[in-house]
């Protein structure tokens, strides 16, 4: 048998073919196998029981056990939570859910969304690049992109992973991200998955940004800069003006995460740009979210021809994912819908921020940097008087919830309040009153990590200790 003919033999083309076949799977057949045994050993060392984020969950469960509170998270709503909810058969004033503009259970919403659902059903059941493609999404995408005068728009299942895919494939080794200290985890989780260098910027500091920009001054092959429009933790606005100014100096990417301020800001909602009347062409990505606003769920990108056909035809997140849901997108162009024909939903939401935040300055209490648009906090410090503080305002009838470390710096903890159009002034008054009478009482009694007593604290420290 010549060569030629053994090659083309079907016993040798198999053999060729398993070969090339692991070589794809990565299997390398002359590699010892691993022993069973060490697997076992493996596992046992690889106990989820045994990681650092487990102990850290359940010191917080000790912690809040010792001074008997109970958890304040994973509260169940059983009707659908605007202004008012109800959790365990109690009808609560709520300020714990985002729907800004109390669209969420609004019948032209609805309407549009069962519209969608009866036609389309409830998922579009394959990424759209194959399968999953709906006339609802190039209507919801033409919305966004009308809403930011950019040449197009793209829309994902989720605001958190936009800024993570989108990031995670732009960037690179060779780039550089500059981000507000302040920004949303969904930024740095991006960043990380990118492999780009971080560095951080004082918040809302231009000074430092700009010193940033110029000791990094051609080092990297591209840098991105990202703000948030309204910072979902403090309520303050991004300096979009300043922004601008270094963006048309040093020539970076600008990306804004418009996630708390669609809907809000603005005249008509636009947002960040038009609240300072600024061209949003100066910002080369738009993102936010659906969550808000437009009380429905997903994540989109505004900006040119190019950034979007390269984020439809790369994006992981958008090629390997499924389309957004129908009924959703339905949903998020319904709430716009609803938004520029009652634009005094706008305005009712922006005198009510302003209403809770002068009541809660008045009060004494600590609102931070906050500017009393969407978000408000009511900085309390120590994060289990945050949790007893929730805990005590939920007996007395209002629903707000804490936000505590890693969320927000140690010894920054606190309750954040949503504000919504749809909130009474007496519902605002009430809560504001409320808080600062249960404040009051929990600082009087000096409640919180350093009132535990001495066993408790003993306990909690050995337990700290037995646990590395
Ligand atoms: C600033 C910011 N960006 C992105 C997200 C993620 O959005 P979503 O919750 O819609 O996934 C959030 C969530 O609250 C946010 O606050």
């Amino acid at each position: 048998m010549t060569a030629r003919e053994e090659s083309s033999s079907p016993r040798m083309q198999r053999s060729r073919k398993d070969a090339l076949l692991n070589q794809m799977r990565g299997i390398d057949r002359k590699k010892p196998q691993v022993e069973a045994e060490t697997v076992t050993l493996k596992r046992a060392a690889a106990r989820f029981e045994d990681l650092a984020e487990y102990k850290q969950v359940q010191m917080q469960k000790l912690a809040g056990e010792l001074v008997q509170i109970g958890n304040p998270f994973y509260r169940t709503h059983d009707v659908g939570a605007g202004a008012t909810t109800e959790i365990d058969g109690r009808h609560l004033t709520n300020f714990a859910s985002y729907d800004y503009l109390g669209t969420n259970q609004h019948p032209l919403v609805h309407a549009k969304v069962q519209e969608a659902l009866a036609r389309y059903g409830v998922s579009a059941s394959a990424s759209r690049l194959v399968a999953g493609e709906r006339p609802i999404h190039q209507e919801l995408e033409g919305r966004l992109a009308k809403i930011y005068g950019t040449e197009g728009a793209v829309v994902f299942v989720s605001g958190y992973l936009t800024n993570v895919t989108v990031i995670g494939g732009l960037m690179g080794q060779d780039d550089l991200v500059l981000h507000d200290e302040l920004i949303h985890n969904s930024i740095l989780t991006g960043v990380r998955l990118s492999g780009a260098a971080r560095r951080f910027f004082r918040h809302n500091d231009m000074a430092h940004l700009q010193e940033l920009l110029e000791s990094f001054q051609g080092r990297f092959r591209r840098i991105l800069v990202v703000a948030e429009g309204i910072y979902s933790m403090d309520g303050d606005v991004a300096d979009l003006p300043g922004l601008v100014a270094l963006r048309e100096r040093y020539g970076f990417w600008l990306m804004l995460d418009e996630a708390h301020a669609l809907g809000v800001l603005g005249e008509t909602g636009r947002g960040t740009f038009e609240h300072f009347d600024i061209d949003p062409g100066q910002v080369d990505i738009w993102s936010g979210t659906l969550s808000k606003a437009t009380s429905s769920c997903g994540g989109y990108i505004a900006g040119n021809e190019a950034l979007i056909s390269i984020l439809k035809g790369t994006a992981g997140g958008f090629v390997y994912s499924v389309g957004l849901s129908p009924p959703l997108a339905a949903g998020a162009v319904a709430s716009l819908d609803l938004v520029a024909q009652e634009p005094e939903r706008i305005t009712r939401l922006r005198r009510n921020g302003a209403q809770f935040l002068d009541g809660a300055r008045k009060a004494g209490l600590n609102t931070g940097l906050s500017l009393g648009f969407s978000v408000i906090p009511v900085i309390v410090g120590d994060s289990m008087r945050a949790a007893r503080l929730s805990n005590d305002l939920m007996a007395a009838g209002v629903n707000a919830l804490p936000i505590i470390h890693p969320a927000v710096p140690e010894g920054q903890a606190r309750l954040r309040f949503f504000i919504t159009s749809e909130h009474t002034s007496d519902q605002i008054d009430e809560a504001v009153q409320l808080t600062a009478e249960c404040l009051e009482k929990l600082v009087a009694a000096n409640f919180g990590i350093a009132s535990l007593d001495r066993q408790a604290m003993a306990r909690l420290m050995s337990e700290m200790a037995s646990d590395g």
